[in-house]
């Protein structure tokens, strides 16, 4: 019986070309850029709430001040745009949310002096009633439901508000139905045609938005969850017909959020849509591994891999609370 002939040598020696940093050059197949990310930021109107947000070490409330100096950074640091994200007072919040469409309110100033400050730096915002919600929701609630095409004309009052100011991408991120073709509709007929829509297509309910609800101070006001219109973290197919359903109706961009844990979907949105797709890497994220790194369990390096990856799923960019810190590594 012949015995089975075994080479001496492995077939395939791939580390050959992991030997040296110029032959892993070589072969590198994903890039990341300070091009790649879009910096989200709070930007508070009440005396004494800015500072750091305890659950997101490292990430600060800002003033007006703040926020343009932040733009000047991000303008420093090649990352094109910026979002703006409002931390409103308490005593102003009400259910019939009209702050969200005042034209200064403070996400609206924050708009106009980050543009007047630096005009080239693109300027993203958020649509949703939460930030100015007495109950902490999206939509408006009655009798304990969200009302959905009520809330969409709301929404498009904020965006006109945003637009108006300034804002280059608006970012629904509230999950209403029909809230893109209504905005995009607005937005034509109102002069704002060149004003970009990121919408947020497949966002999750998820619990890693603890932080970020802690620093706009909806925490303890939201009553109940986001089920009834954010989706369940399950549902792959779901996610992938909002995508569908959002460009249909005028999205020039998509987004994916949470964004470690939904990969996947970003994969499968990049490849089934072909058209500019985002993550979100929310505060929840951020919160884990910044606070791992402050405790000496990871290195700083996890920043990037974990930017890395989204780029490798498919995504254009990231919306990273890293963005600061990541561009100036990479610089
Ligand atoms: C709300 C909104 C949320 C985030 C962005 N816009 C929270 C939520 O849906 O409750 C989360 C971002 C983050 O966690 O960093 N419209």
């Amino acid at each position: 019986m012949a015995s089975p002939i075994i080479a001496p040598f492995p077939s395939t020696r791939l580390r050959r070309m992991r030997r040296t940093a110029n032959l892993r050059a070589m072969i590198s197949e994903t890039d990341l850029s300070a091009a790649n990310l879009i910096w989200p930021i709070f930007v508070t109107e009440v005396a004494g709430a800015e500072g750091e947000i305890p659950s997101m070490p490292g990430v600060e409330r800002l003033t007006l001040d703040g926020a343009k100096r932040a733009a000047e950074r991000a303008a420093r640091l090649n990352i094109p745009a910026i979002c703006i994200f409002p931390h409103s007072d308490q005593e102003l919040k009400t259910e019939s949310c009209e702050r969200a469409w005042d034209p200064d309110n403070i996400g609206n100033r924050a708009i106009r002096a980050i543009k007047e400050t630096v005009p080239e730096l693109a300027v993203m915002t958020d649509i949703a009633l939460d930030p100015y919600n007495i109950n902490g929701h999206d939509g408006f609630v009655v009798d304990g439901e969200i009302l959905n095409d009520e809330t969409v004309e709301a929404l498009v009052k904020m965006a006109l508000a945003q637009a108006e100011a300034g804002a280059d991408i608006l970012g629904p991120s509230d999950m209403m139905d029909g809230r893109i073709g209504a905005l995009r509709a607005a937005l034509e007929l109102e002069g704002y045609k060149d004003v970009a829509i990121l919408s947020y297509a497949a966002k999750f309910a998820s619990a890693f938005y603890g932080p970020f609800r802690d620093a706009v101070g909806a925490s303890g006001r939201l009553v109940g969850d986001k089920k009834t219109y954010q989706i369940d973290p399950g549902n792959r197919q779901e996610a992938l017909r909002c995508v569908a359903r959002d460009l249909t109706e005028g999205a020039d961009m998509v987004m994916v959020k949470p964004g470690m844990p939904y990969l996947d979907i970003c994969r499968e949105v990049k490849d089934r849509f072909e058209v500019p797709t985002f993550a979100y890497q929310v505060s929840g994220e951020y919160a884990m591994l910044e606070g791992a790194i402050r405790n000496d369990w990871l290195s700083r390096d996890v920043m990037l891999e974990s930017l890395l990856a989204f780029r490798r799923a498919g995504c254009d960019g990231v919306l990273s609370y890293f963005a600061p810190a990541v561009a100036e590594m990479l610089a």
